[in-house]
């Protein structure tokens, strides 16, 4: 087994378990909206590959768009520090905007996309997030779907990374700090 394998520790969430739930969150989201368009805004890196399936699992008109926010780790713990590095193209006054987040840690990122996007007044904003981990949340924040709830580890793949590796597993694994 390589290094890299070996940081790998176990496969919590199979690529099945994830295709399924994001199937019925796709259509909670089609009846929230009854037909209107909505704006997709994805938080990169992280939900890159969420967004790429939740698109796909919506049926109302549709648009998507990036930003990127940047949470400053020190290994797998968070300093606190979130940075917008890159904004949105569209003006999202016009839109229902739904945020499409990888993971809600300490709450901090998807706390100041939320203001900023309030801020610019958009028809209705909504969050949905891949993982939640509650136990770790430092601000008040609650999305409005999250697909699944973990306890506090560190996790990897299917778009979140430890040092920019592993997002292209295609499950969600445990991240392995011992080896
Ligand atoms: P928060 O601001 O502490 O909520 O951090 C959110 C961001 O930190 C996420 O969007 C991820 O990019 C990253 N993050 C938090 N927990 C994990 C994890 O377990 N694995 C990989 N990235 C994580
Ligand atoms: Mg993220």
């Amino acid at each position: 087994m390589t290094e890299y394998q070996k940081k790998i520790k176990r496969v919590i969430i199979t690529e099945d378990e994830i295709a399924a739930k994001i199937k019925e969150i796709g259509k909670e989201i089609d009846k929230i909206y009854d037909g209107r368009p909505i704006l997709l805004v994805s938080v990169l890196k992280g939900a890159f590959v969420f967004m790429a399936d939740i698109c796909r699992a919506v049926s109302v008109p549709c648009e998507i768009g990036f930003m990127c926010a940047k949470s400053y780790y020190q290994g797998t713990v968070s300093t606190g520090i979130v940075n917008i590095t890159m904004d949105l193209d569209q003006d999202v006054k016009d839109y229902h905007v739904v945020i499409v987040e990888d993971i809600i840690d300490t709450g901090r990122t998807l706390k100041d996309v939320v203001k900023l996007l309030k801020a610019r007044n958009p028809l209705s904003l909504h969050v949905v997030t891949l993982l939640d981990k509650p136990d770790r949340r430092l601000v008040e924040i609650e999305p409005d779907w999250a697909l699944f709830t973990i306890p506090d580890f560190f996790v990897i793949g299917y778009g979140l990374d430890c040092g920019e590796l592993y997002r292209s597993l295609p499950y969600i694994a445990e991240y392995n700090t011992e080896v």
